[in-house]
């Protein structure tokens, strides 16, 4: 084989390629980046989260009950009065909390009431360590808030937060952090996973999602929100909660302020992503009433003016008496996450005028849709290029066979119009074959620098005990970090980045994706009723194929012992499904249960 290079013939790379997409999903904020400890601090679970969530969840408490009148404030309706010698025991999140020794951590709850408040730290089996703390509480009729410092005398993976009564007490917003954030925020981020995500080097970090932009109702009052900045920013305890899509409560303790300061403390540029009205994540309600649609378009204003705006404008004001009186200079901002249907081309342009209009020097980016192909890509794209964005985001998590075969995606593109931002992909599974595929794929980005502006792999969290989504970046629990194979991709390229491509060729046959990968397998079957979830993999553990409601097949060919054929691949309703069963199937759950099944089969192209 032999490779020629044309020295002549170079594309600039985009130097801000490599960026971060950020997504509370799989408790990546509450239980994941967001340092705090105490889990459903502020008593606002209920089953509107969860089914099964109250206000005492996550937390094991007797002489306790759950009050909602004259609360801390409206926003915080849900207090818990303690009788006395009541005692409130907080579990955390996984295991745990998770402490270390010689550590401090800062206590910190409002309360009303006339008692003394004793305060402990101790493992899961309810043993002390570290000093108990007592803390008088002297507030008969006013909520106060009271601080503390507590030491870890040993370390644990399964500490609680113990608190113990006197007399009779109000409590609300009992928060735990550890002394070490990252960079020593107050309200600050887990420094163990903060510190990874700044090892990548991120030119960018499109935040705060995903789906949870814009699912939910744009009620302000629902329980079931739409991602609204306003309700993440202001003081920790009058933030509301919100139920996430992703099915858990948001404590939106990380808010907006802490994603743009998080994005500046790791060199980043913010990318923050608004709902436009519709969304491409199952059927949320949308926005039609023009009145509702003018407040969404001045909230999205008024963002702009959070981050960017004077001090002596209101929301600039904000944004210096939360600690930051410089801007935080925003450049770009994203308008709808995949949102493709009918009403969005209506609410589109009142978004677009507005900023163009006010802030002609930011960068819009459209999206277009959840396809990559097709009629609803391509009417995206089209309604994209006559709005004239800057940038469009584009979305898309496919097998490893599609990244090796679609290197040459952009090549086509056309030039004249809006860049490309690719602001979600992955290769299904978390193995060094998708990996391999993303870096082989990441090579034809660079090649195309002069359409493709910007990447960022996704999602980037999940907390192995609430997984709502894989693969991901980065893997965590209470107190450990698991770099995927993908992450150590991402920081090789982001951290050895080159100016320009040189147009090359080369001379040698292509592998056939057999040999590479092909061979013996292992089928399991994990979803019983729709027999999805199909997975092969060959002997070395690589991932031949995964049938999932995304990927499907992929035109491999599923074969049993002697060469039977063991299921056809078909697409409904643009989902693959796995529609025969295998009569040999080595059942691990017992023949009624068409989970977990497992059997060797032979797949091949
Ligand atoms: O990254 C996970 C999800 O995938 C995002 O929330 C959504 O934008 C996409 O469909």
């Amino acid at each position: 084989a032999s490779i020629a290079v044309d020295l002549t013939a170079a594309t600039d790379i985009s130097d801000e390629l490599y960026g971060l997409f950020y997504e509370d999903i799989n408790h990546a904020a509450d239980g994941g980046l967001y340092a705090e400890l105490v889990q459903n601090r502020s008593f606002e679970y209920g089953p509107a989260d969860l089914g099964g969530y109250h206000a005492l969840t996550a937390w094991a408490a007797s002489g306790v009950t759950a009050a909602t009148a004259d609360p801390l404030n409206d926003r915080n309706a849900v207090y818990v009065t303690a009788a006395p010698g009541a005692t409130l025991v907080n579990s955390g999140y996984n295991t745990g909390m998770a402490f270390t020794a010689r550590d401090d951590y800062d206590l910190s709850f409002w309360a009303r009431g006339e008692a003394e408040i004793q305060v402990v730290l101790t493992d899961a089996s309810g043993a002390a360590i570290a000093d108990a703390v007592t803390v008088p509480i002297d507030s008969p009729d006013e909520w106060t808030k009271y601080e503390a410092e507590l030491e870890a005398s040993a370390a644990t993976t399964t500490g609680r937060l113990a608190l113990t009564t006197t007399g009779a007490v109000d409590l609300d917003m009992v928060s735990l952090f550890p002394e070490e954030t990252f960079k020593r925020r107050e309200n600050g981020l887990r420094e163990d996973l903060a510190k990874l995500i700044d090892d990548l080097d991120p030119s960018f970090l499109r935040f705060p999602g995903g789906c949870i932009v814009n699912t939910g109702s744009f009620d302000p009052d629902s329980r079931e929100r739409a991602y609204n900045w306003k309700d993440t920013v202001g003081p920790v305890e009058e933030r509301l909660t919100n139920q996430n899509f992703w099915g858990y409560n948001q404590s939106y303790g990380l808010g907006y302020f802490e994603y743009f300061q998080f994005a500046e403390d790791i060199g980043a540029e913010p990318l923050p992503v608004v709902p436009v009205g519709t969304t491409g994540c199952g059927d949320s309600p949308e926005i039609t009433d023009p009145e509702e649609l003018d407040r969404w378009v001045q909230d999205t204003l008024d963002l702009i003016e959070f981050a960017n705006g004077s001090t002596r404008t209101e929301w600039g004001a904000l944004r210096a008496a939360m600690g930051h009186p410089r801007p935080f200079g925003l450049e770009k901002i994203g308008l709808g996450n995949e949102e493709y249907k009918d009403q969005f081309y209506v609410n589109f342009p009142a978004f677009k005028d507005a900023i163009r209009e006010a802030h002609p020097d930011i960068e819009i980016i459209g999206n277009s849709g959840v396809d990559d192909a097709g009629a609803v890509f391509d009417r995206s794209w089209e309604f994209m290029r006559e709005q004239e964005v800057d940038a469009v985001d584009e979305h898309y998590y496919n097998s490893p066979e599609w990244f090796l075969a679609n290197n040459d995606r952009y090549d086509s593109y056309d030039r004249s119009g809006p860049h490309v931002f690719v602001g979600e992909y992955a290769s299904r599974s978390n193995t060094w074959w998708s990996a391999l595929s993303e870096a082989s794929y990441l090579t034809g980005l660079e090649r195309n620098g002069d359409v493709v502006d910007m990447a960022s792999y996704a999602p980037l969290l999940s907390n192995i005990d609430y997984v709502d989504w894989a693969p991901d970046m980065i893997w965590f629990d209470n107190h450990q970090t698991v770099k995927s194979a993908s992450y150590e991709v991402q920081h090789l390229f982001a951290n050895h980045t080159g100016d320009q491509v040189l147009a090359s060729t080369l001379d040698a046959a292509p592998l056939e994706p057999e040999d590479i990968a092909g061979g013996i397998g292992l089928a399991t079957w994990n979803t019983a009723a729709v027999y999805d979830d199909a997975k092969v993999t060959a002997a070395d553990g690589t991932v031949l194929f995964e049938d999932d409601f995304a990927t499907g097949s992929d035109g491999w060919t599923v074969t049993g012992p002697g060469g039977t054929p063991r299921g056809t691949w078909e697409a409904a309703d643009g989902a693959y499904r796995q529609t025969a069963i295998v009569e040999d199937a080595r059942s691990t759950a017992g023949a009624a249960d068409w989970s977990n099944y497992t059997y060797e089969v032979k797949a091949t192209k």
